[in-house]
């Protein structure tokens, strides 16, 4: 465990190395099956203090080949317990493609959180505004992504193909499951959560925020949010045959004419805000699950 440091890059896992990953989270939580996959972005670690049963608590540097976020704003814990009775399995924190990080290494959480049981992935992420109508505070569900760090040739699924998650060539027609859309939706509307908007999320690889020029060009292919994480773990999952539901909470506005400055601290600060509406959103999701 830990031998290899963390940042020297497998190209890919075997299943044995996956298995591995497992086993070493099964002992620490004897007989527990995880249902539902959460992941918390950039502000929102604190979504997990929702969480009401902890049955373990583990820091990722303890789990062997797991991605150690070495960003400000991410936790680095894998908590399981129960939530809304919902037994849950989640990321307090992640890894991105930007902290040098393979692909490879970013999907490997999630197909952990499969071998494991997990069904349903519930993936958060902070994002910038690209769509106008947006403000910083206000959540986002994500209807489809564009993926420009995958489409040319970035993907966790690059290298052997791993049959018994799933096949060759998956289909993403439907990544972002509607009816666990609907069941937010219908949360929100219960729960005063408002505004609630539906969108199309971007992933660039970062770190650097985009130019004005960036912005236009990601408007015009149909952007409302753009971020630098989630689709990588979101091809994973549904490689894998896992449900997503995707949740942006929007920190700030995008840069459209060059006027505004852009930097970590708003995000996380815009992350704190919204973290209440975030929890109950989740929540209330959570316990309407059947
Ligand atoms: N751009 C890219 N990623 C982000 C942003 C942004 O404006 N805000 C939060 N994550």
């Amino acid at each position: 465990m830990g031998a290899r440091p963390n940042l020297q890059k497998p190209d890919f896992f075997t299943e044995q190395d996956i298995d591995a990953v497992a086993q070493a989270i099964r002992a620490r939580v004897p007989g527990f099956t995880p249902r539902v996959g959460l992941i918390l972005g950039s502000g929102l670690g604190a979504v997990a203090e929702a969480a009401s049963e902890v049955v373990a608590r583990i820091p990722y540097a303890e789990l062997p080949d797991w991605p150690e976020s070495t960003v400000v704003g991410h936790a680095g814990q894998l908590i399981l317990g129960t939530w809304a009775g919902q037994p849950i399995m989640l990321m307090q924190g992640r890894a991105h493609y930007y902290e040098g990080y393979t692909m490879a290494q970013i999907g490997l959480p999630i197909r952990v959180m499969r071998r494991l049981g997990v069904q349903i992935l519930i993936v958060t992420n902070a994002a910038g505004a690209v769509n106008p109508d947006f403000n910083p505070g206000d959540l986002m569900l994500i209807r489809d992504h564009i993926n420009l760090i995958g489409m040319a040739g970035l993907s966790p699924l690059r290298g052997p193909n791993l049959d018994s998650f799933g096949p060759r060539f998956p289909d993403m027609g439907r990544a972002y499951d509607p009816d666990l859309r609907a069941l937010a939706r219908d949360v929100a509307a219960a729960r005063g959560i408002a505004p609630l908007w539906e969108g199309v999320y971007v992933s660039v690889a970062g770190p650097q925020f985009e130019t004005p020029a960036d912005l236009r060009f990601l408007r015009l292919i149909g952007v409302d949010a753009v971020g630098m994480s989630t689709v990588p773990e979101v091809v994973t999952a549904v490689h894998s045959g896992m449900r997503v539901l995707g949740i942006s909470g929007i920190s700030n506005r995008a840069n459209l004419d060059g006027n505004t400055i852009t930097t970590h601290e708003e995000v996380l600060e815009a992350g704190q805000r919204m973290t209440p509406r975030m929890a109950a959103l989740i929540e209330g999701v959570l316990a309407r699950l059947t």
